[in-house]
């Protein structure tokens, strides 16, 4: 047997030290299945006191030091944010390691950049654990699915949005309950913006459509809404019409405005919608069964057509798994001498802004129960050309609730058309107002 494989682990929080103890205790097997040992060669953290159990001679303060020094072949990356970070990627790329990361931020803000110095280098860059934690999803999107077309990844790519939301259907409670419960219970970080204003799910939106439709899309091409304005009625709606609410990662590849929600097949024209959003979605689809902190995508592809994929998306144990998975792969290339398959980006489709993507909405309103109230809601809409599909309403005494499920159409013509109904007199009140995904 040739020397170890050195490994140098950047960060060593709780995905850290899942890492570090899994390399130990599957030391046996991880070396029959690369071929070659693979030995910790250093751990880079901020404050070594605070890490008793790492072996003190391995902990280091010098990042940049570890990551270039010449006995490490591979760098396992799990501090996230952009910088120091972006700074020793690159640092390791050029001393030609292959690296590992977990980091969704960096990845979607600085993902082309990345590939780009990995492939000058001839080196590999994976991430797996930087999208949905444990589930198997990005390396099936870049080398199982290569030889598909893909149409669209719709995922549930956060948890702790997803259990807020799965217990406000549950308990019929506000999110602001819901969240502070997912906060005691520790499902919901202390400031947990990144997670209920939708920013972590839009870095992981940016991520799957890069690799989904081959072009370089970043975080702030993303259309994002988060789920703080989501409201006990919204959920109770949604259950209505046989629905619920998730918060979505919606990554298509869509037609010229007006061919419709999906690209044509020939591709002339066609762009990238990439969105995360609240939305219903009816109680019978794949996504909705997906309950509490787990998290699922389901991808449609022209061959394989319909895939679903789920799982644990957050948490020590899990994310190292698919840290580990990486770093069994690029310890596989290297002990082969080369370099997996790198990132393609060459159909450079447009971002399509959220204002032309089709979409459809629920509206529900509370209005006046007399003669032509519903002609003139009816005629709001179509004077925005919006059609629609479903109405049903529910009358109490002088007044009534309205609720109405469009046919898709541009989301600027939705919004248009809610906006209107707010200033109309008849109407006394928009009550709740999601999009809806999923519906035949
Ligand atoms: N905070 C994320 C979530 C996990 O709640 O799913 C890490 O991406």
């Amino acid at each position: 047997m040739t020397r170890p494989l050195k490994v140098a682990l950047l960060g060593c929080g709780t995905v850290g030290t899942a890492v570090l103890r899994l390399l130990d205790e599957q030391a046996a097997d991880l070396t029959a299945r690369i071929g070659r040992p693979v030995e910790v060669a250093g751990v880079a953290v901020r404050r070594p006191d605070r890490h008793p159990d790492v072996p003190a001679h391995l902990l280091t303060t010098d990042a940049h030091g570890l990551v270039t020094r010449p006995d490490v072949d591979l760098v396992v990356e799990v501090i996230g944010g952009i910088e120091p970070v972006r700074s020793l990627m690159l640092a390791a790329f050029e001393a030609g390691k292959s690296v590992v990361s977990a980091n969704k931020a960096l990845l979607a803000d600085d993902g082309g950049e990345l590939h780009a110095a990995a492939a000058k280098a001839g080196v590999d860059l994976y991430y797996e654990a930087a999208v949905a934690g444990a589930i198997p999803l990005l390396r099936p999107l870049r080398e199982s699915l290569a030889g598909d077309q893909l149409r669209r990844v719709v995922g549930i790519v956060n948890g702790t949005t997803n259990y807020i939301l799965s217990r406000m259907a549950e308990t019929g409670h506000g999110f602001t309950e819901a969240l502070a419960e997912a906060t005691e219970l520790g499902y919901a970080e202390a400031d947990p913006t990144a997670d209920v204003d939708g920013f972590d799910a839009a870095a992981k939106a940016a991520i799957l459509a890069s690799l989904a439709f081959h072009t370089s899309v970043t975080a702030s091409d993303v259309y994002r809404e988060g789920i703080s304005a989501v409201t006990s009625t919204d959920v109770a709606r949604a259950a209505e019409i046989d629905c619920t609410v998730k918060l979505l990662a919606i990554c298509e590849r869509v037609g010229r405005v007006g061919d419709g929600a999906a690209g044509d097949g020939d591709g002339d024209g066609d762009s990238v919608a990439v969105r995360v959003h609240p939305a219903m979605i009816p109680t019978a689809h794949p996504l909705a069964a997906v309950g509490g902190a787990f998290n699922a995508v389901f991808v449609e592809a022209e061959a394989a057509g319909q895939l679903m994929f789920y799982g644990q998306g957050a948490g020590g144990e899990p994310t190292a798994s698919a840290v580990l998975g990486d770093l069994v792969a690029v310890a596989r290339n290297r002990v082969a001498g080369t370099a997996g398959p790198g990132v393609t980006t060459y159909a450079g489709l447009p971002a399509r802004p959220i204002a032309e993507t089709p979409t459809r909405y629920h509206v529900s309103l509370d209005v006046a129960d007399k003669p032509g109230v519903l002609a003139t809601v009816a005629q709001e809409f179509a004077r925005h050309g919006v059609s629609i599909a479903t109405v049903r309403q529910d009358g109490h005494g002088d007044a009534a609730t309205l609720v109405i499920v469009t046919h898709s159409a541009p989301d600027a013509a939705l919004s248009a058309t809610v906006a209107a109904l707010r200033e109309m007199p008849a109407v006394r009140g928009v009550t709740s107002i999601l999009r809806v995904e999923g519906l035949s």
